[in-house]
């Protein structure tokens, strides 16, 4: 006669021979174990005993309806991310549930809607951008007339009016290289990445600024996480990010680079500063093409409108928040790669 333990032992090895992720959750909807399928994708230690489904797996706990219902016999798809669809399968086993991950499709960047959605945020932005160019052309044209008017100008004016169009110029220039830079990102040099490379690249380029003289910058370098992306428009959101941080310290600070697994999906990478964080009023702007903070000439407002639209166009997203102790969080989310070459 067997008892309930020999049963769920012997359920468990079971899943330990699957080739799918599985997990065991009990009646109280507690982890009780995680198969090496799962183990090997998550790389988490041992589960910690009474570790519920809801903190370890939220997506899976959400999307089967959170409390006992998740228990009934089930197929349900799983929206990971924009990315990434799962399918998870429900069974009863004696002391509670199996759930069963059979299906995984990582939604490639599917060319014709990854295009779709780079236009769109282009046209969006395109409305912003007539604006901005047009403010410094304004200031060109009537400099331009006033120095072409034949009057008397004094050496002060003239110097003034040609510094003033300069200035402007390059306000245009700052424009159109930022956005040449997004556009011309190849949807199709996707390449499999280990994202702490792309930030010690990212690091590599802002450092040799002098702004980042006398900032230290303490990064956790140990895991390798790969992710699937474009690697020059990875490395743009990190060095976007990294400078603004920079900026915003008036380069004297700290920056904090963190990577760690948000869930067996997704890796996150934190960027954190010392500098006085943003305020309140400012944070739900802060993504929208051509707020800026900054003077005219040192801020195009673009930065950030154009890494939230890289990682959204990665399947992950970017979040912004202050840090409790002070300074300003940009969090980076992007879906993991499941195989490692
Ligand atoms: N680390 C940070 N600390 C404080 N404020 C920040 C930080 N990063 C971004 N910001 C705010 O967000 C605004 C928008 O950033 P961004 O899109 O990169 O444009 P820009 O840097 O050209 O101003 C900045 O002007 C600044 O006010
Ligand atoms: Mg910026």
């Amino acid at each position: 006669m067997s008892t309930f333990s020999d049963i769920d032992d012997l359920v468990a090895s079971l899943l330990d021979g699957l080739p799918w992720p599985a997990i065991l959750v009990n009646e109280a909807g507690q982890v009780t174990f995680i198969n090496r399928e799962m183990k090997g994708r998550s790389r988490l230690p041992e589960v910690i005993a009474g570790t519920h489904l809801s903190e370890l797996y939220p997506q899976y706990h959400a999307a089967l309806g959170g409390a006992p219902p998740w228990l009934t016999p089930q197929d349900t798809e799983v929206n990971i991310s924009p990315g990434l669809l799962e399918r998870v399968c429900v069974r009863r086993v004696p002391s509670g549930a199996c759930l069963v991950i059979t299906e995984s499709s990582q939604r490639e960047f599917d060319l014709g809607s990854a295009q779709t959605a780079r236009l769109a945020s282009l046209g969006f932005m395109v409305a912003g951008v007539c604006h901005e160019v047009a403010n410094p052309l304004t200031v060109i044209h009537s400099m331009v007339q006033l120095l072409q008017s034949g009057g008397p100008l004094s050496a002060e004016t003239l110097e003034r009016g040609l510094a003033n169009i300069a200035a402007n110029v390059q306000r245009v220039l700052n424009i159109t290289r930022t956005l040449n830079e997004f556009s011309r990102g190849g949807i199709d040099q996707r390449t499999l990445l280990r994202i702490n490379h792309s930030v010690s690249e990212a690091l590599a380029n802002t450092q040799q600024r002098t702004l980042f003289r006398n900032i230290e910058v303490t990064r956790n370098e140990d895991e390798n996480f790969w992710v699937m992306g474009v690697a020059d428009q990875i490395e743009q959101v990190f060095a976007n990010i990294l400078l603004n941080a920079a900026q915003a310290m008036n380069g004297n600070g700290q920056i904090f680079i963190f990577t760690v697994m948000r869930n067996p999906l997704q890796v996150e990478i934190t960027v954190r500063d010392t500098g006085p964080g943003i305020a309140p009023g400012h944070l739900p702007r802060l993504f929208e093409p051509f707020f800026t903070t900054k003077p005219s000439g040192q801020g195009t407002g673009l930065g950030l409108a154009i890494c939230n639209e890289i990682v959204i166009e990665h399947g992950g997203s970017l979040r912004a928040m202050n840090h409790p102790d002070g300074g300003a969080c940009l969090i980076v989310t992007l879906p993991l790669h499941e195989q490692r070459p």
